[in-house]
């Protein structure tokens, strides 16, 4: 006999996944001649050869489906010193770009200054998997300053790395 699926609390999901520490990652492109972003934690390194990352995005992001079609997306992995843009570039009814300063590639990903580390990506495959799509970013260049201290998302907070 197959048993059920097991359905659980979403507030206990929460719960454990978040004790899971992660970094935060802005993901953002020019579209239509502004700049389009969101932030998320579940940035993950995929493959070296071909170099390939991913993201997840809940089926309910509005702005997703409108970075989708970039030809280019940025991925910005914010530092310490960018909690404020974290919250921004989630936030809703806001200008998620206001006062922050950033550039855009000749292909139209957008870059945070100031972060960790960036990666200019293009959409490879994406994967539906319960109420999020698994997004594969193929990886077309990127660099990474160890010396500027990530931000770090760990039990639904922001926090920092203690050297
Ligand atoms: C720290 C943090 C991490 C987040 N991680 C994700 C994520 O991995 N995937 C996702 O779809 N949304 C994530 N979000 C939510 C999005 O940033 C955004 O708020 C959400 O998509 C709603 O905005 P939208 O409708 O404009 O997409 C995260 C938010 C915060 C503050």
């Amino acid at each position: 006999m197959v048993s059920p699926p097991q359905v659980f609390d979403p507030r206990r999901l929460r719960h454990v996944f978040g004790a899971f520490p992660s970094g935060v990652a802005a993901v953002a492109a020019v579209v239509d001649g502004a700049p389009v972003g969101l932030v998320v934690s579940s940035f993950t390194s995929v493959s070296l050869d071909p170099p390939l990352v991913s993201v997840c995005v809940a089926h309910t992001s509005g702005t997703w489906p409108v970075l989708a079609g970039a030809p280019r997306l940025g991925l910005s992995i914010l530092s310490a010193e960018q909690e404020r843009h974290g919250r921004q570039l989630a936030g809703r009814s806001v200008d998620r770009f206001a006062e922050l300063s950033w550039r855009a590639t000749d292909d139209g990903a957008v870059l945070l200054d100031g972060a960790s580390g960036w990666l200019e990506t293009s959409v490879d495959q994406q994967v539906r998997a319960g109420d999020h799509d698994i997004v594969v970013l193929r990886v077309h260049d990127l660099d990474a300053d160890h010396d500027i201290s990530p931000l770090v998302f760990h039990a639904s907070q922001f926090r920092r790395i203690e050297r």
